[in-house]
């Protein structure tokens, strides 16, 4: 499961921040974007250019940067970036701090200014976690909707046993993963997703293709999966292979049988997510034998395809969403938003076809996305799980509430 997050790491001043360095290796794995906010005592435990260079971006400990020509560092635009603050470890004076709304550091600020889940990761010595004033403080954070994540219990840092050890790194970040999906409105859903692209028959040895990868659909189906869905991935032909559980793949060459599975699996579905380059045409009737190489000039009779979206978009029931992917070359939005409309989608996603490192078989994907009556909404160029990812948080926006 992926934790494709923008995730605030705050690091306070407790023993537990040398196990931080660790913490945000196993963030960045999970595929977070992490920004490291240090508060000045974390300073004292673990250095800002260890977490710093497994971030991959400048650790932030001050409002005011004042080293060069002084760069404010905004609160606001860093909590809003985050989907997630986690303050691991969470000292008692920033637990308390936390409570007082006490904003003396940018850490704080990042706090008061957040409107995402917060969760805190307590760690100290077990008489100061034991501490009346500590244990209050942490029950007023969890009733104003702070999640705490541990402490644990074992050998502390002092050589007391006892509760009061941060959460190992290992442990903390599949517990976020699960809890953050928990609240998605994908659990439980039945998800078709299809991928690829479509192999059309000229003979038996040969076919028209294209050079759809795979890649954006089964980004989409791990993201589907990862967020509880009860994934059906159709895909034609590819060399990527996912074994991420929640996934059921059908695999498919040809349109035609695209169609037959996709018709048979969506009246069962909530979701549909046509993400495969489906083969508008065909050979009208393929050679039953291969073709020989002396038949030097041939014609091959084409003839359309089922539009297998078109088809699912006007049988849609109510409680259904379906999205479809678009590649325009010329008047790209509008057609779109026509296709949108004719195919009686509730998302296009419109892939860019001229930005460097989007579209076919790249690992990153630059997309615009268009929903009835709002305006489109364009994406930066980011890696195919994070589009995914910012796919399927739209497309919950449009989803009923439970
Ligand atoms: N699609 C489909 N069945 C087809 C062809 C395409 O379901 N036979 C789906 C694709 O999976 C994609 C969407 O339709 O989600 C867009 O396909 P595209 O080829 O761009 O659109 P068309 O409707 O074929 O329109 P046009 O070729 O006129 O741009």
């Amino acid at each position: 499961m992926r934790l494709t997050r923008n995730v605030l790491l705050g690091v306070t001043g407790s023993i537990a921040a040398y196990k931080s360095a660790h913490l945000v290796r196993e963030l960045v794995k999970a595929g977070a974007n992490v920004q490291v906010v240090m508060t000045p005592a974390a300073h004292d435990f673990v250095t800002p250019l260890t977490l710093a260079t497994l971030s991959k971006r400048p650790v932030l400990t001050h409002m005011i940067d004042r080293s060069g020509e002084g760069t404010w560092n905004d609160h606001v635009h860093l909590a809003r970036w985050a989907d997630l603050l986690l303050v691991a470890p969470a000292s008692a004076n920033t637990l308390s701090k936390m409570v007082q709304g006490q904003c003396d550091n940018l850490l704080m600020a990042c706090f008061l200014s957040a409107t995402c889940p917060v969760y805190v990761a307590p760690a100290m010595d077990l008489e100061m976690y034991k501490d009346p004033s500590t244990l209050a403080n942490i029950a007023v954070l969890k009733a104003r909707g702070v999640m705490a994540i541990g402490p644990d219990s074992g050998e502390l840092a002092s050589g007391l046993e006892g509760q009061g050890r941060m959460t190992e790194p290992e442990a903390m970040v599949p517990f976020l993963v699960s809890d953050l999906m928990q609240g998605s409105k994908l659990a439980g859903k039945r998800v078709l997703i299809t991928a690829g692209g479509t192999q059309e028959a000229l003979d038996p040895v040969r076919y028209i293709g294209n050079r759809s990868s795979g890649k954006m659909g089964f980004a989409l189906a791990e993201e589907a999966a990862a967020r509880g869905a009860q994934v059906e991935l159709v895909t034609g032909p590819v060399t990527i292979n996912t074994d991420r559980p929640g996934i059921t793949r059908i695999d498919v060459t040809s349109a035609a049988d695209m169609a037959m599975v996709c018709d048979r699996i969506a009246p069962s579905t909530d979701i549909i997510v046509m993400a495969a380059a489906v083969a508008d045409h065909t050979p009208k009737k393929p050679s039953d034998h291969k073709i020989k190489e002396k038949e030097t000039s041939m014609l091959v009779e084409l003839e359309p395809t089922v539009d297998i979206l078109k088809g699912l978009g006007l049988r849609k029931a109510p409680h259904q969403r379906i999205v479809g992917f678009a590649l325009e070359t010329h008047d790209a939005l509008a057609n779109a938003q026509s296709k949108l409309e004719r195919k009686n989608l509730d998302m296009i996603v419109l892939n860019s076809l001229s930005d460097p490192g989007a579209g076919f078989g790249h690992d990153t994907n630059k997309v615009t996305l268009l929903t009835p009556g709002t305006d489109p909404v364009q994406l930066p160029l980011m890696s195919k799980a994070r589009t995914a990812a910012a796919i399927l948080d739209h497309l919950e926006k449009l989803m009923p509430n439970a």
